[in-house]
């Protein structure tokens, strides 16, 4: 049994003082859900501190995103390394928001808003294999945009961002990581991906880690759905053979709603 991993994505949101207080009011809210991962992903300068009100607890904390080099002349970038000097397990890889189709910003895309700051497929690549080389787990999110999905290339889309994303990993690494669908006209936009068609692409990915690595691999990766997850939608959503997980937003900046989800997923 694949054990699920609930990833609170906090994006550019909470100040260090706000990062702990929620720590401390998640800690008893969850302190009773054993058999289900928790994750925080703070802003990086909020992230030592949300790792040091964390320790000892069933909670864990990760990067929202790294640079693949260690260290050097990279102004702005934090590296593997630093990531776990901050107190990190995990990091996401990938996120839509940080992708571009074309390898340049596209913010402005009439309806497919959401890719933003260019990352390419070569990019997801180097960042996933600096993450295994340095022990964080991955989390590498895959996923269309309304665009892509109304030319009915959804598949193809994930198939081919998993493909790329995995290139040069080997099988032994590739059963701890962990992928997150991600359909980008679902993310903070309250419209939910139908959970029979979440759990379907979600499958078309397992069915990729299969082909890539054999069955035994496809039966051991995680793979979380993202993308207006909440309170309400979970249950359904958790409840669906092929998620093992969910990658929160907007429902994980309040302590509360992102505990209901966590105790959806025990459930
Ligand atoms: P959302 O974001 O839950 O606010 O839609 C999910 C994500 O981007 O990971």
């Amino acid at each position: 049994m694949r054990t699920p991993l609930i990833a609170g994505n906090w994006k550019l949101n909470k100040t260090i003082d706000e990062a702990v207080a929620f720590v401390n009011e998640l800690k008893p809210l969850v302190a009773d859900t054993a058999g289900v991962e928790i994750l925080l992903c703070p802003v990086f300068t909020a992230l030592a501190a949300t790792a040091r009100a964390a320790q000892g607890t069933n909670i864990q904390v990760g990067g929202q995103n790294l640079y693949w080099k260690d260290s050097g002349a990279y102004t702005g970038e934090v590296s593997a390394p630093l990531l776990l000097d901050a107190g990190c397990t995990h990091v996401i890889i990938g996120h839509s928001e940080r992708r571009g189709r074309f390898g340049v910003p596209e913010p402005d895309l009439a309806g497919d808003a959401g890719r933003v700051f260019g990352d390419t497929d070569a990019a997801v690549n180097r960042k996933l294999h600096a993450a295994l080389q340095h022990g964080l787990v991955p989390i590498v999110c895959v996923g269309e945009t309304l665009g892509e999905r109304n030319d009915g290339n959804t598949d193809t889309i994930v198939q081919n961002q998993t493909r790329a994303a995995l290139e040069g990993v080997e099988a032994a690494q590739a059963t701890g990581l962990v992928l997150a669908y991600e359909p980008v006209w679902a993310i903070g936009t309250g419209q939910t991906c139908e959970s029979d068609e979440a759990d379907r692409v979600c499958g078309v990915i397992r069915v990729t880690v299969g082909e890539l690595y054999g069955q035994a691999a496809a039966e051991a990766v995680r793979i979380q759905y993202g993308g207006s997850c909440k309170p309400d939608n979970a249950a359904d959503l958790l409840g669906r053979p092929n998620i093992d997980g969910a990658l929160v937003g907007g429902a994980s900046l309040k302590a509360d709603s992102f505990a209901q989800i966590i105790r959806a997923a025990k459930a």
